[in-house]
């Protein structure tokens, strides 16, 4: 806790610095507060200016957030790599672990049999001249691309979805800009958005993706850059529906100031059609990942766009990174092209569907509604996320709160689909209803 942890320093730079080295060492952990800057500085004998602007230099690096009254924290999951990253408390033992966001590993194809198949055919190895995006890859990724209505000329492929979205921010915005993002939305993003000093705005979010007067105030707050969920939006399982992209294709047509980021992440797992946006403003990309349907840990997406957008990302990379192994690209096309893998993954998105379904059902017989159109988790609204989390923690499930997915949206909890089977849906909703049953009034202990 910040109350045991000295920070120490004479100047903005090292106050910083010890404040940083607290973060890494888990001596402050996320969400812990720092001393308000006039204590701070009569502690180190110091100006109260020399505390704020070290303060500064931390909110505009993402590790401190500051919250009006609240005053300055460490950020739920700051940028530099700490001995304690975790925000929750581990699950109890024995306790459902519902709170992570991952796709169901039963559900991920195998690679095993696919790279020994690559390791027959891949040739010499390559060098630096002859890696970029394959051909091959690009070819079906076109073609893929395309045929959900998405225009793919000009596609390059990074290092997963958030690699693709972090290199268009930083290619287009600068710190202190604003990017407008969904409230709730993808706790990754937001913790992305600030690492770059990047201001954000949230946008409310219902079932058929942003609302239009949402993504209207953004652009009217001065939003440089917009990212739109697809499908399977995290946390709320929202998905762009026809009228909405109409309706939002229209708000944004021509607006050249306006960076349009689309992310199809859960790509060929949603299992309604995608209605895109792209192409609605001058500058775009699409990114669609390859995580959730064959697996987080093959890093890759394809990132399509104007050719402004797409050269930006691709020169980028090229003079850092470098670009995305072939043996990977090589690999997630042997995926692509294998109907076996075509089978799991639409019988990945039924089960998925199936749970999702079955659970929002189970919940609305308890009486409780929830969110969760598309994807692997559903969103529960609740009045009071702690009181909520630590009771289903109690029963034996352990869930998100949704705070770090929050800007001004309304609390709730996402529980993650993957782990559960059909019988452990009415169990889990009847705890849920029980969670947030409100206390009998007039009881102390
Ligand atoms: C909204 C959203 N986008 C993208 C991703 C995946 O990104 P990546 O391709 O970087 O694994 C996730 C994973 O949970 C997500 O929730």
């Amino acid at each position: 806790m910040a109350a045991h942890y000295q920070i120490g320093g004479a100047t903005s730079a090292a106050i910083s610095a010890s404040v940083e080295s607290g973060i890494r060492t888990g001596a402050l952990a996320p969400g812990d507060p720092l001393p308000a800057v006039r204590a701070l500085a009569a502690e180190l004998a110091v100006s109260p200016a020399t505390v704020a602007r070290a303060y500064q230099e931390l909110r505009q690096r993402g590790l401190v957030v500051t919250a009006g009254r609240h005053g300055t924290r460490v950020r739920p999951r700051p940028p530099v790599a700490t001995r304690r990253a975790a925000l929750l408390p581990p699950p109890l033992p024995g306790a459902r672990d519902l709170s992570t966001g991952q796709p169901d590993s039963r559900l991920l194809p195998p690679l095993g049999p696919h790279l020994a198949a690559l390791a027959a055919e891949i040739g010499p190895p390559t060098g630096y001249a002859a890696s970029a995006v394959l051909p091959e890859l690009a070819a079906v990724a076109r073609d893929r691309l395309t045929a959900d209505g998405v225009p793919a000329e000009e596609i390059t492929v990074t290092g997963g979805a958030l690699d693709g979205i972090e290199r268009l921010l930083a290619a287009h915005l600068r710190p202190g800009d604003a990017v407008a993002v969904e409230d709730p939305g993808w706790a990754n993003l937001l913790d992305l958005v600030a690492a770059l000093g990047l201001r954000v705005i949230g946008v409310p979010v219902d079932d058929d993706g942003p609302t239009e007067p949402g993504v209207r105030a953004a652009l009217t707050a001065g939003a440089r850059a917009l990212v739109v969920t697809s499908r399977a939006q995290n946390p709320t399982g929202a998905a762009v529906t026809a009228a909405r992209a109409d309706a939002l294709r229209r708000l944004l047509a021509g607006r050249a100031d306006l960076l349009l980021i689309e992310d199809d992440h859960a790509a060929e797992l949603a299992r309604v059609p995608l209605h895109p946006l792209a192409g609605a403003t001058p500058t775009w990309a699409f990114v669609r990942s390859v995580s959730k349907p064959y697996g987080p840990d093959l890093r890759l997406a394809v990132l399509a766009g104007d050719e402004a957008t797409v050269a930006r990302v691709a020169g980028r990379a090229r003079v850092g990174a470098g670009w995305v192994s072939t043996v990977l690209q090589r690999l997630v096309l042997t995926l692509w092209r294998d109907p076996a893998t075509a089978d799991l993954v639409c019988r990945a998105g039924e089960s998925y569907e199936r749970r999702r379904d079955g659970l929002v059902e189970a919940l609305a017989a308890h009486g409780v509604s929830a969110h969760g159109r598309t994807g692997i988790n559903i969103w529960i609204p609740v009045p009071d996320e702690t009181l909520a989390v630590t009771a289903l923690r109690d029963a034996g499930w352990s869930v998100a709160p949704g705070a770090p997915h929050r800007i001004a949206a309304a609390p709730g909890v996402r529980i993650t689909v993957s782990p559960l089977d059909g019988s452990d849906l009415d169990p889990l909703a009847e705890a849920v209803a029980r969670a947030l049953r409100p206390t009998p009034a007039g009881f102390t202990a």
